[in-house]
C-alpha cells in the first residue's frame, strides 16, 4: 500500500509520472459524479495530474453503453467546467473513461465488474461510494464475494455515514471487515476546502493566534453556514436527514475540530485525527434536559430570497407536507478542556437564509479596564472574522482612534483578501480529495473513531428533538432563521454576527 503522506502536489511533483490507477464510481450517473466528481477529474487530468493508463469506471443500474456514459460525462463537464472545458484535452480524459451496468444488489452483475478489472491487481485500485449509504453494506459483501479488493484497494465513502450512530458503526463494521481502517477514505468535502485548509494554516503557520486561542482571551466562538438554495431536488433524502444530520453531524463540527483541536505534533493523518477526536471527545452532551435551552431548530415557509419568490418546505416534491424535519439549526456546543471552559461555541446552519456564506467570527474579550471614555471607547471588543466562502476573507476589527480633537476609538477592520492576495485559482473541494486519495493521504477524511464520537454528541440532541411535542419552528425563507436563534445566543448575552 502506499504509506506516502505527503499533500499530493508534492508527491506528484517529486515522480516522473503520475501513478496510475483504477477508480470505480458507484452511483457513476448520479448528481455527485456528474456535477463534481468528473469534473473534478477532468481538472486533474488537465493539469497533468492523473496518468494517461489511469481508468475511471461508471457503474450504475442504467444499461448505458461506455459510449453513452462518456456522452453524459461530456455533457455534465461541458456544464460545469465552463470556460475551462477544452476539446482537445477532453479526447484524452474521454480515453479514461469506462462503463459496467451492475445493479449493486444483484450478486451476477459483479462478475462483469472483476472481469473488467482482471490483471491489474497490482495498481492501486479505488472504490467510491457516491449511493445512498444504505447499499454500502450490500456492495461491500458483492465486492468481497467476487474478491476484487485487493490490498492495493481503497474505499471512499462518501456522506452521509450512518443515519445515527449504530447505523454508522454498521456500516464501519461491514467496510472494515474486508479492508484495513487505512483502506477507508471517509468524505467529508468541506475538508477539502481550500478556505477550510486555510484555517490550519492561520492557527499553526503563525506564532501570533496561539496565546490568544483559548479562555481568558476569546469570549466566544460563531460557525455559520448558511445557504440560499433550499433542498433543491433532495426532498425525499433531505426530509428523511434535516440539518442536523446533513450538516452538523459533519462539516460543522469538522469547522468545530479545527478552530479548536490541540496543535498536532505534524501534519500526518493520525496525528491530526487524533487532536480532532479529543474535541469530539470533549464536547459537553447536550441531552433532553438541555437541549431545548442549547439548540433551536427552524423550518423554512415561503419567502423572499435573493429578490426571487421561493415555496415553504413543506410544498416541496418529495417532503411530508406534515414533516417536523428541520432545515435551520442553531446550537450553543460546549468543550469541557482547559483551553476551552467556558467559551461557547455557537453553531449555525440553514437553508433558504438571506445570504450564501460560510463564516467563523471569534469575539475577544474586552480590554480588561478602559482608559478611555464614551461610546466605543473599549466596546466593541476585537472580532476576527473568518470567512470561508463564497470569497476568502479574513478581517480583524480593532479599535482605533477617529481622527479630530477629541479622543474618540472607533471601530475599523484589517483586511486580508485572499484571493487577490494569490490570485490563483484554489482547487476544487473534490479535486484534492481525489487526488489525496489517489495519493494515499489520509489527513483530510474521517476515521471510524471521529464520525463516530460526532454520532454521539448528536444522537441524544435528535432523541430529545423527536421526544418534543413541538416541531421546528417557521421562519420565512429570507430570514436569518426562527426568533429561538437569536434568544439562544441572547440569553448567554451576545448576539450573532449579522445582528450587531
Ligand atoms: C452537503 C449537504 O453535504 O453540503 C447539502 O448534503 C449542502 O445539503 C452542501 O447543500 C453544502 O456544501 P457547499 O460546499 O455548497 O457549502
Amino acid at each position: 500500500m502506499n504509506t506516502d503522506t505527503r499533500p499530493p502536489s508534492q508527491a506528484a511533483g517529486s515522480r516522473a509520472t503520475p501513478p496510475t490507477f483504477d477508480l470505480i464510481l458507484f452511483g457513476g450517473t448520479g448528481d455527485l459524479a456528474m456535477r463534481k466528481l468528473l469534473p473534478a477529474l477532468y481538472r486533474r487530468f488537465a493539469a497533468g495530474q492523473v496518468a494517461h493508463d489511469a481508468r475511471i469506471i461508471g457503474i450504475a443500474r442504467s444499461a448505458l453503453s461506455a459510449e453513452e456514459y462518456a456522452t453524459r460525462a461530456e455533457a455534465a463537464c461541458r456544464q460545469h467546467l465552463g470556460a475551462d472545458f477544452q476539446d482537445e484535452t477532453w479526447a484524452g480524459f474521454r480515453a479514461l473513461l469506462g462503463y459496467v451496468r451492475v445493479d449493486a444488489t444483484t450478486s451476477t452483475d459483479y462478475q462483469n465488474l472483476a472481469a473488467v478489472l482482471k490483471g491489474r491487481e497490482a495498481i492501486t485500485r479505488l472504490f467510491f461510494l457516491s449511493t445512498a449509504p444504505d447499499l454500502f453494506a450490500a456492495i461491500c459483501k458483492e465486492l468481497a464475494a467476487v474478491d476484487i479488493v485487493c490490498p492495493t484497494s481503497r474505499i471512499m465513502l462518501e456522506k452521509p455515514l450512518g443515519e445515527d450512530g449504530e447505523s454508522a458503526a454498521r456500516i464501519n463494521d461491514t467496510v472494515g471487515a474486508m479492508v484495513s481502517e487505512r483502506q477507508i477514505y471517509r468524505i467529508d468535502h468541506y475538508l477539502g476546502k481550500e478556505t477550510v485548509q486555510n484555517l490550519m494554516a492561520l492557527r499553526f503557520g503563525n506564532a501570533f493566534f496561539e496565546p490568544l486561542w483559548r479562555r481568558g482571551q476569546i469570549r466566544h466562538v460563531q460557525i455559520t453556514v448558511a445557504e440560499q438554495l433550499g433542498v433543491e431536488k433532495r426532498g425525499d433524502f433531505y426530509d428523511r436527514t434535516g440539518a442536523l444530520r446533513d450538516m452538523v453531524q459533519n462539516h460543522l463540527l469538522q469547522l468545530l475540530c479545527i478552530l479548536a483541536m490541540e496543535p498536532p505534533a505534524t501534519n500526518a493523518a493520525d496525528a491530526v485525527r487524533d487532536e480532532k477526536l479529543k474535541v469530539l471527545r470533549a464536547l459537553r452532551p447536550i441531552g433532553e434536559a438541555e437541549a431545548l435551552i442549547k439548540t433551536a431548530r427552524g423550518q423554512y415557509r415561503a419567502g423572499i430570497v435573493g429578490a426571487m419568490k421561493a415555496q415553504g418546505y413543506l410544498e416541496e416534491a418529495g417532503v411530508d407536507p406534515a414533516s417536523r424535519t428541520e432545515t435551520f439549526v442553531a446550537i450553543k456546543a460546549e468543550i469541557d478542556t482547559w483551553r476551552w471552559a467556558g467559551v461557547p461555541f455557537y453553531l449555525r446552519t440553514g437553508k433558504r437564509l438571506p445570504q450564501a456564506v460560510a463564516e467563523i467570527v471569534v469575539t475577544f474579550d474586552q480590554v480588561p479596564h478602559s482608559i478611555f471614555t464614551g461610546r466605543f471607547n473599549s466596546d466593541p471588543p476585537n472580532r476576527l472574522v473568518i470567512r470561508l466562502q463564497p470569497d476568502e476573507f479574513i478581517t480583524l476589527r480593532i479599535l482605533a482612534k477617529a481622527p479630530g480633537e477629541s479622543m474618540r476609538l472607533k471601530p475599523v477592520d484589517l483586511a486580508l483578501d485572499l484571493g487577490e492576495s494569490f490570485k490563483a485559482r484554489p482547487l476544487e473541494a473534490y479535486e484534492r480529495l481525489l487526488g489525496d486519495a489517489i495519493a494515499g493521504n489520509l489527513t483530510l477524511f474521517m476515521r471510524r473513531d471521529e464520525v463516530e464520537a460526532a454520532w454521539n454528541w448528536i444522537d441524544p440532541i435528535r432523541a430529545a428533538w423527536d421526544a418534543d411535542d413541538d416541531g421546528p419552528k417557521a421562519y420565512a425563507s429570507g430570514s436569518w432563521g426562527p426568533s429561538t436563534s437569536s434568544a439562544l445566543i441572547a440569553r448567554d448575552g451576545f448576539a450573532w454576527h449579522d445582528e450587531l
